[in-house]
This record gives structure tokens, C-alpha cells and sequence, in this order.
């Protein structure tokens, strides 16, 4: 279980002597970040997580995992940002893009709350009809508008089918641990909820390898003590301050070098569909972490080859503000092969008997050459699977990665003061009380 930092796409656009002029602003990107602060100032307990969680509330995740499981046939998740994505993520990172619809002995994963749109709601509540349902409320604030609203509709949908008793034993609340009225802790206490805590020192984005993600995904049959190793192992590769040593911090480097020379939009690529949610939860960690101050790299994704059929033009030919970190996974979980047809109507046959993970290599290949002639630069991160371990060692490195690349750009990577702007606005005019 691995990543891997390839430079060789990068030649033409960050000299060798440039790695060591910026060694020195890492020294410092990383003593900054591992300056002690109050939990709520300086949220770095994903950094020591992997080894420092708390093993009894694991346990209780197990359980509360397995009695889902034996009780429900579809299982949903409420909760919004960093409240849902890593979750969503590592589903279909280990089980597919699929998941829901595969053949399997554990519930369908759903999301809710992390939309206000009623036809999306509605359509799940479709879904719902005539099946056994549990949820699991997430929020760290355990006060945000979306999933606080959709909560009311799924909680109500319960204890009209299963009476408040019933309901009780199927509702599973994730939040802050401090029990203040009008939050989400008050209101589990006051019903009788299992809850389990977001750690004070840990923030939304970077919560996945806390209770906020590893009950959905353990209800969605993945293996939660293998996510937490393959994290372990990451902490331990990814310990030393020097870039040469470290490919994490190398990379932090790499995106500050390439801001620097224009580069300001950093485009995730994979060529796994089951990736497309790794994106979205990427975007949001490097979008909330470093666009403050009027700083930033853009986070874009895009999943290749599906996207090169709609988005290759621009990179090709466009503007040059983009650079690509493409994940190249090395491993496909099956092998299938192009079949062989004497009659080769369509000209296919050369490609029979190739396996579309080699087809699929091609493409990256090609498509790096090509992109880099074409003047965009690439950072590649070879992984070598998507399996749990994998899972849990490539959040770490993003992680580890986004926070200092945000000391290096000088901003801080652990708050989201602009977030605030559209609540205000919003609530105003739905007429919050103050
Ligand atoms: O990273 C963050 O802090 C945010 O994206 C939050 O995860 C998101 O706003 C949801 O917040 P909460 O968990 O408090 O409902």
C-alpha cells in the first residue's frame, strides 16, 4: 500500500534547483503546523488519529454497524460537507460506484441533507416506501440548516413507522460532544440516541477517519480497522520535514511552485469512475482549506477517459492556468478482456484479448504525453489500489498535504470564515430569529 510521487512530467516546468529554494518554506509550513494552539484555533487531531482514536467509541461503531446492518435494508446518512463526502468517498472508492445497486448482504447507502432541493428529497423518501430504514444524523456544529431539516422529514417518516420506541433504536446521531440546548447533542439526549462524537480538534473536512465517517462506511461492509491502518501507515511514511524524503510535502511543494508560475487551477484526474467522490471530497478539502484571502488553488476534477470527450479540448488548447495531479491507480480490482470477433466488422480485433486496464493505461499515458506537450503541467501520485488500506493511507496524504500547502500559501487551512456570508443571507431571508 503505497503512493507514489512521479516528477518526470514536471521537468519542463519546475527546475531541480527549485525543490531546494522551497525546502526552507516547508520547514517552516511545518513547524507552523504543528505549532500547539486551543483545539478550536489549531484542529490537528487527524494528524496523530490513525494511533490516537478513541477505541472504545470504535468498538461501539462496530456494533452500532452490525445492528444496522441486521436491521435495515436502506441506511442514510444526513449531513453536509465534511459531514458526508469522505463517507460517500470510501463506498465508492472500496465498493464501486454501484454499490446500491450490486447484489449484496449489506444496506443501500443513501445521502441526505446535503441538498435543500425537494425533488431530490422526495425521490429518496420514493425509495424509502415499504423498506426498513436506520439513519445516522451528522454534524459537527450540530446546527447546520441542511441536514438539521432533512433530519426532521426522515425522523418523522421513522416514528410514524415505528413508533417513537422504534425509532429510538434507529436513529444514530454523529456530533460535537457538548450538550448545549437547540443542538443536535441536546436533542439526542433528550430522545435517547446512540451518539458518537466529532473530536473538537478535528474539523468537518478532515473528519472522515473519525465516528462522522466510519459508520456509514462500516454499515456499507468495508473494513474500518484495515482504513485505519492503511492511515497508520501513511503517518509513519510521511513523518519527515525533507521534500526529497517526503512525497507528501514534495507535493505541497509542487502545487506552490506551479501557483507561482500561473498554474491556478489544480485539475484532480482519475480514470476510475469509483474516484469521482475521492474528487469531490478533494475539491472541498483544498477548496475550504486554501481559498481565504484572496489566495487559492481552484480545485477542479475531472475522470478521464469519460471527461477527455468533453473537457480534453480545453486542456489541450485552452488557457494555460491548469495543472493536472492525476491518480494513477495501478491495480484494477477485475480483469476484463476485449473480445475477439473473426468478423472484426467495427476493426476492433487490435484490441482482443487486451484486458481494459491495460486499454484504460494506454489512455493515461497517451494523454500525459500529449497534455504535457501541450504545455499543462502533471503531477502524477501512483497508488497502487482502492481497497480500505489504500483508502485510508490516500486521505492521509491529502490531508497531510492540504494543511501544509495551506501554511505554505500562507493562509490558514483549518477555518471557513466565507462560508458564513450566504448563511446569513439565506437565514435573514427565511427570517431566522437572531
Ligand atoms: O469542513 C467543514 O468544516 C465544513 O465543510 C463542514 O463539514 C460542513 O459545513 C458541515 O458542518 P457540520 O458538520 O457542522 O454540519
Amino acid at each position: 500500500m503505497a503512493i507514489r510521487l512521479k516528477t518526470d512530467y514536471l521537468t519542463s516546468f519546475i527546475s531541480e534547483h527549485e525543490y531546494a529554494l522551497i525546502q526552507g518554506e516547508v520547514n517552516a509550513a511545518h513547524e507552523n503546523l504543528i505549532k500547539e494552539g486551543e483545539p478550536s484555533e489549531k484542529p490537528i487531531g487527524w494528524m496523530t488519529l490513525p494511533v490516537n482514536y478513541d477505541k472504545e467509541e470504535f468498538d461501539r461503531i462496530l456494533k452500532a454497524a452490525e445492528k444496522i446492518k441486521k436491521s435495515c435494508d436502506i441506511f442514510i446518512a444526513i449531513g453536509i460537507g465534511g459531514s458526508y463526502l469522505g463517507a460517500r468517498a470510501a463506498i465508492e472508492f472500496v465498493k464501486g460506484a454501484s454499490y446500491n445497486a450490486k447484489k449484496k448482504d449489506t444496506p443501500d447507502v443513501y445521502f441526505a441533507g446535503n441538498t435543500i432541493d425537494p425533488d431530490a428529497l422526495q425521490e429518496l423518501l420514493e425509495i424509502c416506501e415499504g423498506r426498513d430504514i436506520c439513519i445516522n444524523v451528522i454534524s459537527k456544529s450540530g446546527s447546520t440548516t441542511e441536514p438539521a431539516a432533512s433530519f426532521r422529514v426522515f425522523r418523522e417518516l421513522l416514528e410514524k413507522k415505528y413508533g417513537a420506541e422504534g425509532a429510538r433504536e434507529r436513529i444514530f446521531v454523529t456530533t460535537d460532544k457538548k450538550d448545549v440546548p437547540g443542538k443536535l447533542k441536546h436533542f439526542a439526549i433528550e430522545k435517547g440516541y446512540e451518539t458518537f462524537v466529532v473530536p473538537d480538534d478535528i474539523g468537518g473536512r478532515y473528519s472522515v477517519l473519525s465516528a462522522v465517517g466510519l459508520l456509514p462506511i462500516a454499515v456499507a461492509g468495508c473494513d474500518i480497522r484495515a482504513i485505519m491502518a492503511g492511515a497508520k501507515k501513511a503517518m509513519e511514511d510521511f513523518s519527515s520535514t525533507n521534500i526529497e524524503e517526503n512525497d507528501c510535502y514534495k507535493y505541497a511543494a509542487i502545487r506552490n511552485l506551479l501557483v507561482r508560475k500561473g498554474y491556478e487551477i489544480e485539475l484532480f484526474v482519475s480514470y476510475k469512475p469509483s474516484f469521482m467522490y475521492m474528487n469531490e471530497w478533494l475539491k472541498q478539502l483544498f477548496g475550504e482549506s486554501e481559498g481565504k484571502d484572496k489566495k487559492g488553488l481552484f480545485p477542479a476534477s475531472v475522470i478521464y477517459s469519460t471527461d477527455l470527450h468533453s473537457m480534453g479540448q480545453y486542456l489541450q488548447d485552452g488557457r494555460r492556468i491548469i495543472f493536472e495531479t492525476v491518480v494513477d491507480v495501478l491495480n484494477s480490482k477485475n480483469e476484463v478482456k476485449v473480445p475477439y470477433d473473426a468478423s472484426n466488422i467495427d476493426n476492433l480485433n487490435f484490441l482482443a484479448d487486451k484486458d481494459f486496464h491495460y486499454v484504460n493505461k494506454q489512455a493515461l499515458l497517451g494523454t500525459l504525453d500529449a497534455h504535457v506537450s501541450g504545455g499543462v503541467p502533471n503531477v502524477v501520485l501512483e497508488l497502487d489500489k482502492m481497497d480500505e488500506e489504500n483508502f485510508g493511507y490516500t486521505v492521509y496524504f491529502f490531508e497531510l498535504a492540504c494543511a501544509l500547502s495551506g501554511y505554505i500559501l500562507g493562509v490558514n487551512p483549518f477555518n471557513q470564515p466565507g462560508v458564513e456570508v450566504y448563511k446569513k443571507n439565506m437565514f435573514k431571508l427565511l427570517g431566522k430569529p437572531e
